[in-house]
Order: structure tokens, then C-alpha cells, then sequence
């Protein structure tokens, strides 16, 4: 398989895409509701993910398509070569603020992760990785990611999960955000594994999301050192919604056996 030419389209439609969403900042946007009145999508998610299942279907016609806006192919088994795709992921952030989001793909092959790219549109960063071959920010290799203890981590997580919810029990990672140095919510999964991978901040966890919010940082983060698993410390299932936890190596470990053991995730 020829990854530097699909990485090479890939970054190519990316490109265009964020130019697509730059250009869509000056009009009126059509926001409507999916599963609850937080959950927002506009007339550019579906625009930019119709967008690349035209330029993907154009070039690789064997290639199978997930993506969160529903554009893409049904299937049930990770065989063969399947794109992930977040077209705004933080549609939230897009539509208050007009930052804050970014285009996320992920190619795998048989399951697994091959290429990964996550595009802040605002900033023109563009962070990807070809499995091997390094990862990148725009032309710059990133380095390896050191290691860190909790009392020296900036931890990403949402404020949902430290409050009453109805997903867990909010007390359990009392002791995680309270121990840590600081704590973030950028409300955007894919920048927040990429933030891990720049050593912005050194872990990110969240308690469900899908394949195409962490399709491509996955790539990208592991191809640096970290650590990409669901909080039972098992690997994501590139088809299926999970947990996540994304760390650097050391930190990855303590987060698991010191705080997140006795949670039922
Ligand atoms: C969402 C963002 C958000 C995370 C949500 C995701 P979307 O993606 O990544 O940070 O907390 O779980 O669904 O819907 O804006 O693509
Ligand atoms: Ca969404
Ligand atoms: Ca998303
Ligand atoms: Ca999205």
C-alpha cells in the first residue's frame, strides 16, 4: 500500500476542507439539534463530510467511509481500508466561538491506525502521522513525549464527569483533577489528543466517544510514545464508542493504577 500518496490526498482534501470552513465564517449558519439540545450540527459538518466522501470515492472506490454526520458506508468488520472522519469536531466551539475545533481522519487497515490527521482550521495546524514514519506539525517533526507524574500534569477532561451525571459516579475522579497541577477543557477531543502529542498538556480522558473523534489522533499520539486506551487500560476497537485515555507512557500507567482501578467504565 501506498500510504505517502494517500497521505498525500489526504492532506490535500484537508487543506481544502479548512479553506471550505474559513470561507463559511462570514454567513449565516443552519444549526440544528441530533440526540438532545447541547448536540448541535450545522449545514458545514454535513457539507465538509460530503465533501470528502466525494474526493475519497473519487480516487479509492474500495475504500470504506465512517463518518459522524451518517454520509459514509454501512459495515460491520474493519477489514480492508476504512476512513474515520470528524469533519468539526467541537461544532459546539465552531458555531459560539469560531475556534476551537478542528477537521479530524483516521486510515486504517484492517483496524489498524495507518495515517492520522488533526486540522486546527484557525491556527492552519496541521498535526499527522504516517505509522512509522514519524509524526508531525505542519513540517515540523514532534519529539518524543517525556515522561511526567500527576502532581507535574495539565489533565484534559470534561467538567460533566466530576459532576452529578448520569454515566458514573462523579466522585471517582475527584482525587484525579484535585491531584493533578492543573486541569483544561477545550471541547475538542481530537485537539485535546493532539495537545498530548505537542506536550501541551500530558493526558486527556473522556468518558464515551466515537471512532471518528479519536480515529486520527490515536495515530498521531502513538506514534510519539503515548498511550491511547480506553480507561480500562484496554486498546479502542476502531469501531466501536468507548472510554479514552490518552496519556504519555508513565503518566498513562499511574492514571490507571492509582486513580481509575475501581471505576466500572
Ligand atoms: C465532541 C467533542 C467534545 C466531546 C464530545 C464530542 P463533536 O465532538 O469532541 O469535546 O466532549 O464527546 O462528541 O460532536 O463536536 O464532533
Ligand atoms: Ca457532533
Ligand atoms: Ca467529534
Ligand atoms: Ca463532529
Amino acid at each position: 500500500m501506498n500510504w505517502e500518496k494517500i497521505d498525500a490526498h489526504a492532506k490535500q482534501w484537508v487543506k481544502e476542507a479548512g479553506e471550505i470552513i474559513r470561507l463559511s465564517f462570514d454567513k449565516t449558519l443552519n444549526i440544528q439539534t441530533k440526540s438532545n439540545p447541547n448536540d448541535l450540527v450545522t449545514n458545514i459538518d454535513k457539507e465538509i463530510e460530503q465533501f470528502f466522501i466525494r474526493k475519497i470515492k473519487e480516487v479509492y472506490s474500495d475504500h470504506k467511509i465512517m463518518g459522524e454526520e451518517g454520509f459514509g458506508d454501512e459495515f460491520k468488520n474493519p477489514d480492508g481500508i476504512v476512513w474515520l472522519i470528524d469533519p468539526i469536531d467541537g461544532t459546539m466551539n465552531f458555531i459560539h466561538q469560531q475556534r476551537n475545533f478542528a477537521i479530524s481522519l483516521g486510515i486504517y487497515e484492517n483496524g489498524i491506525g495507518r495515517i492520522g490527521l488533526v486540522y486546527d482550521v484557525v491556527h492552519d495546524e496541521l498535526y499527522h502521522a504516517i505509522r512509522g514514519k514519524g509524526a508531525y506539525m505542519n513540517d515540523k517533526l514532534l519529539p518524543p513525549l517525556k515522561e511526567a507524574g500527576v502532581k507535574e500534569a495539565i489533565i484534559a477532561l470534561n467538567a460533566t464527569w466530576v459532576m452529578e451525571n448520569n454515566r458514573i459516579d462523579h466522585n471517582l475522579l475527584i482525587p484525579l483533577a484535585r491531584d493533578a497541577r492543573g486541569t483544561r477543557s477545550y471541547g475538542t477531543a481530537a485537539l485535546e489528543m493532539v495537545f498530548v502529542a505537542t506536550g501541551r498538556i500530558d493526558a486527556y480522558l473522556s468518558m464515551r466517544l466515537a471512532p471518528w473523534d479519536f480515529g486520527g489522533g490515536t495515530v498521531i499520539v502513538e506514534e510519539l510514545g503515548g498511550i491511547v486506551t480506553n480507561l480500562r487500560g484496554e486498546k479502542l476497537n476502531y469501531l466501536s464508542k468507548d472510554s479514552l485515555l490518552v496519556a504519555k507512557p508513565g503518566l498513562h500507567q499511574t492514571i490507571i493504577r492509582d486513580y481509575l482501578k475501581d471505576g466500572k467504565w
